[in-house]
């Protein structure tokens, strides 16, 4: 590893058998008696011709045993005091590793993965009709793995079971994480905060977005996160207004702002930070006026984030501030400033289907202030109201408030038109309030203008190496 990474990052935090083995039990403690709980890997994906997509495992598979492999089912049985751990796995082959890599096969699975039984993915069909002759409940969640669903749907013509979906339960565990899971999170956020503060040090007028998402993502890599969470967006201008934007092929220009949506995962699990910055390290009044706006939501949603709270409360006191700043800044008329006045005019707007003819909070407010985090940047939420339920201890979530200001839309003052941020940070809720795990980054103007002048004063061309 570099050694400049490794002198001031972390230790790389690892997660352990033991760590996966807590992870099942707990499971185990959750199926009822006479249950078969079955995972399947997530399926391979070809690109183009004969070359595949990265495989990424199946974030519960992870979750249970941290196995990497494709075409692998990972199986709890519950029978009584019995409860084991049953996995299936490709062999191993002198050829196909020589091709692709080396292959835990069946010795490996029950070795270091922490299965009771292990058997090759060819013997899946038999092995599982036998269980679901003696099951009561059946977990299994089909439309994750086609090659698995069909084996499965023959064995369930044969022996009709209602099925449960294990999704619920895994995922109402993974909404809370333990300290091994928040080990490897802190570490996936730090990285990413020094990525965007690298990235904050090179940006240049001139540069392309996928120039400045190559610094970024060099960071992760060197820093031992060699996978991104999600595809890094890197929006110049007025293609911040574009929430998802992750074709990253134009020009970053002078005057404009950057928005940067890049996070790292680390041991599978997720960052996902933004930070908005100018391309030439200069905020101009009105970019300032936004950004600051936004920073105001953002530090009243991470204030109220704590035990007892809930997701769409905190969506609630970000929202508030930002319809607030809007009208102030002369981008909501008047009568918005009052919430109540604010929701009947656009209920009103939506009946008579001309809202999108109204400048309202959600026009260019149009997510909400956050999401849970963790395997997957967008966590499960094990249940269908999680926004209405009480933050405890042990949840992450992301707070993100943006305002998206398109160039072309005409109920947007001239002076403000084309500007697009959001800032957003990784939030673990504590006993006390809550903890910033991306607090490693810039995110005051003050701040960022700063670690700019410096990455300018270097004077080096970041692109001089090209
Ligand atoms: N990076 C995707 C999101 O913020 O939700
Ligand atoms: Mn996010
Ligand atoms: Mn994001």
């Amino acid at each position: 590893m570099n050694k400049l990474v490794k002198n001031s990052l972390p230790a790389q935090p690892r997660l352990t058998a033991k760590f996966f083995a807590e992870r099942r039990k707990e499971l185990f403690s959750r199926l009822p008696d006479k249950s078969v709980c079955i995972v399947v890997a997530s399926p391979e994906r070809t690109r183009n011709n004969d070359t595949e997509h990265p495989f990424r495992q199946s974030s519960d598979v992870l979750y249970l045993s941290g196995f990497p492999e494709p075409e692998s089912a990972l199986v709890l049985t519950k029978f009584g005091k019995r409860q084991r751990v049953i996995m299936f796995v490709r062999p191993r082959e002198r050829k196909a590793e020589t091709w692709t890599g080396k292959r835990f096969g069946v010795e490996g699975a029950l070795a270091k993965f922490g299965a009771h039984e292990a058997h090759l993915t060819d013997e899946f069909a038999t092995v599982i009709e036998d269980l679901l002759d003696r099951a009561e409940h059946v977990y299994y969640r089909l439309g994750l793995n086609e090659e698995f669903d069909s084996q499965f749907i023959s064995l369930l013509k044969k022996n009709q079971k209602t099925l449960l979906n294990p999704c619920r339960l895994i995922h109402d565990m993974r909404r809370i994480k333990s300290q091994p899971e928040l080990d490897v999170m802190g570490y996936a956020a730090s990285v990413s905060a020094r990525a965007h503060a690298e990235a904050m040090r090179k940006v240049r007028p001139g540069m392309y977005e996928y120039q400045l998402q190559t610094v970024v993502e060099s960071v992760f890599g060197y820093a031992g996160a060699v996978e991104v969470a999600y595809p890094s967006i890197v929006a110049g201008g007025n293609n911040a207004n574009i929430l998802h934007y992750t074709t990253n092929r134009e020009v970053l220009k002078d005057g404009d702002l950057v928005l940067l949506d890049a996070g790292c995962e680390f041991s599978g699990y997720a960052s996902d930070i933004t930070r908005t910055f100018p391309v030439n390290g200069k905020f101009t009044a009105e970019q300032r006026a936004i950004y600051e706006l936004v920073l105001k939501a953002q530090l009243a949603a991470i204030k109220a984030c704590k035990p007892g709270r809930t997701a769409n409360q905190v969506h609630q006191i970000c929202s508030d501030v930002l319809r607030r700043g809007l009208v102030e800044l002369g981008i909501l008329p008047e009568e918005m400033a009052n919430k109540r006045v604010a929701e009947r005019l656009v209920n009103e707007a939506e009946k008579e289907k001309r809202d999108d003819k109204i400048a309202h909070l959600e026009r260019f407010f149009m997510h909400k202030t956050g999401h849970w985090l963790g395997l997957d940047v967008h966590d499960p939420a094990g249940c269908d109201d999680s926004r209405d339920q009480p933050l405890v201890p042990g949840m992450v979530l992301t707070v993100e408030p943006g305002l998206y200001l398109p160039k072309y839309d005409r109920l947007v003052p001239p002076q403000y038109r084309g500007i697009g941020v959001r800032i957003e940070d990784d939030v673990l809720i504590t006993e006390g309030g809550c903890l910033v795990l991306s607090a490693g980054v810039p995110k005051t103007v003050d701040e960022i203008e700063v670690l700019m002048a410096e990455g300018r004063s270097s004077g080096k061309d970041p692109a001089a190496v090209l």
